[in-house]
C-alpha cells in the first residue's frame, strides 16, 4: 500500500503530493504550524487525509507543550489554528472535534500521560480510517460488473486517505475480485489530481487507466465508452448533496442524461448531519494562479479576474447511491442516510 502520511514518534513524513508523479519526495513536519501549512498547500489532500494530518497536527502541537498551566487554551489555539485550513472538508472538523473530545475525557491527568493518550487517538484515526475505506470497497464492489468501464474524478485513493481509498477503493476492490474494470480519469483542472495522482496509483496497481481531459466525458459517453461513475466527496448534507472537487456536478449531470449509475463513495464521517442541504456547505476558493498557471507556467494574461471554486455541489437528485463503510444508502437520502446513522449509534453502543 502506498505510504500517504506516518507518525514517526515526534513527527510527521508525509508524501508530498504536489510533486507528484515526476518525483516522490517525503516532506516532515515537526509542529501543527508546519502541518496546517501543508495542508494548505496541498502537499497532503483529499478530505480523510487531511482529517488524519489534522489529529496528528494535534498530537504534534501538544508534544510541543511544556508547562501544565495554559495547556487547555493552547490545545484550543492548536485546534484552531487546523480548523482554518480547508473549510470544506468536513473529515478535518470530524477528526478536530474527536481531538477535542479526547483531550475533554482525560483533561485532569498529568501532562505526560495526557500527552500519550492524545497521540494515541491520532494514530486510532488513521488506523480506522484504512479499516473504513477497505468496508467502503467492500460495500461498494457488487455495484460494479464484469467489464464495467468506470469514470472517475479526482484523486479519492490511497493518497486522499490514510490507505486504500474511497471511490479507487471500490474500483481496488472489484479489480481485485478478478472483475475486469478499466478507468477513464478525468485529469481534473486547476490542480491535475486526476492526471497527476489517480494514473500513478492505477498504474502502480497495474489497473487500466485511460487519461482524459475534463471536457471530454460526454463526449465518451455518447459513444457509449462509460458505463458507470464512481466519485468520492468532502461534504455530503442530510438531504444526501454532494461537495467535491469541482467539475463533479458536471459529470453527474452528464451521467443522468446518458442513463449511466452515478456512485459517491464516502466514510460516514463525511456526512455532516448538522446541514440540511448542499448550499450550507462552504466551498473553498483558491488562489487565482492556479487557474492561470498550467505546470507553473502562466497560460493566460497574468491579471486576468479569475473564478476557483475548488468544490461544486451535485444535488442529490443526481446521486445513484451513497456507498459507506456500514452499507449501500438510496434516495431518497434524507431517510436511508438517518437510518445509517441510527443503526452507527446502536452498533456503537452494543460494543461498549
Ligand atoms: O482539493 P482536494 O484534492 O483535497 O480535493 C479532493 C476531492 O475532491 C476528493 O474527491 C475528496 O476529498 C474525497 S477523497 C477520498
Amino acid at each position: 500500500m502506498l505510504p500517504t502520511i506516518k507518525w514517526k514518534k515526534d513527527h510527521i513524513v508525509m508524501i508530498d503530493q504536489r510533486k507528484l508523479p515526476e518525483e516522490e519526495v517525503y516532506v516532515e513536519c515537526r509542529d501543527h504550524i508546519q502541518v496546517a501549512e501543508a495542508i494548505e498547500k496541498m502537499v497532503i489532500r483529499g478530505a480523510p487525509a487531511i482529517g488524519v494530518a489534522a489529529a496528528f497536527g494535534v498530537a504534534l502541537g501538544i508534544l510541543k507543550i511544556e508547562d501544565d498551566k495554559h495547556v487547555e487554551e493552547e490545545y484550543s489555539r492548536i485546534i484552531q489554528r487546523l480548523e482554518r485550513t480547508r473549510p470544506t472538508a468536513r473529515n478535518l472538523f470530524w477528526a478536530l472535534e474527536r481531538m477535542r473530545k479526547i483531550f475533554e475525557e482525560n483533561r485532569g491527568l498529568a501532562l505526560s500521560r495526557l500527552k500519550q493518550s492524545i497521540i494515541k487517538e491520532a494514530v486510532n484515526i488513521e488506523r480506522e480510517d484504512i479499516e473504513t475505506n477497505r468496508k467502503i470497497g467492500h460495500w461498494g464492489k457488487s455495484l460494479l460488473q464484469d467489464g464495467d468501464s468506470v469514470l472517475t474524478h479526482c484523486n479519492t485513493g490511497a493518497l486522499a486517505t490514510a490507505g486504500y481509498g474511497t471511490a479507487l477503493g471500490v474500483i481496488r476492490a472489484a479489480f481485485q475480485e478478478g472483475k475486469r474494470i478499466s478507468v477513464y480519469a478525468d485529469e481534473t483542472r486547476p490542480l491535475l489530481q486526476g492526471a497527476r495522482l489517480t494514473c500513478w496509483e492505477l498504474e502502480k496497481e497495474k489497473i487500466p487507466v485511460t487519461l482524459i481531459t475534463d471536457n471530454m466525458a460526454g463526449y465518451l459517453m455518447q459513444k457509449g465508452m462509460i458505463s458507470t461513475v464512481v466519485v468520492g466527496a468532502d461534504r455530503i448534507a442530510r438531504n444526501g448533496d454532494t461537495a467535491n472537487k469541482i467539475g463533479t456536478y458536471t459529470v453527474a449531470v452528464l451521467a443522468k442524461e446518458h442513463g449511466l449509475p452515478f456512485y459517491v463513495a464516502v466514510p460516514t464521517q463525511t456526512i455532516d448531519v448538522t446541514l440540511a442541504e448542499g448550499s450550507e456547505i462552504p466551498v473553498e476558493e483558491r488562489s487565482a494562479q492556479e487557474v492561470r498557471e498550467f505546470g507553473g507556467r502562466c497560460v493566460t494574461l497574468p491579471r486576468v479576474n479569475v473564478e476557483n471554486p475548488a468544490f461544486d455541489i451535485t444535488p442529490a437528485a443526481y446521486i445513484t447511491a451513497i456507498i459507506t463503510e456500514k452499507g449501500v444508502c438510496r434516495p431518497p437520502y434524507e431517510k436511508s442516510l438517518k437510518e445509517l446513522f441510527k443503526r452507527k449509534k446502536r452498533m456503537k453502543k452494543d460494543s461498549v
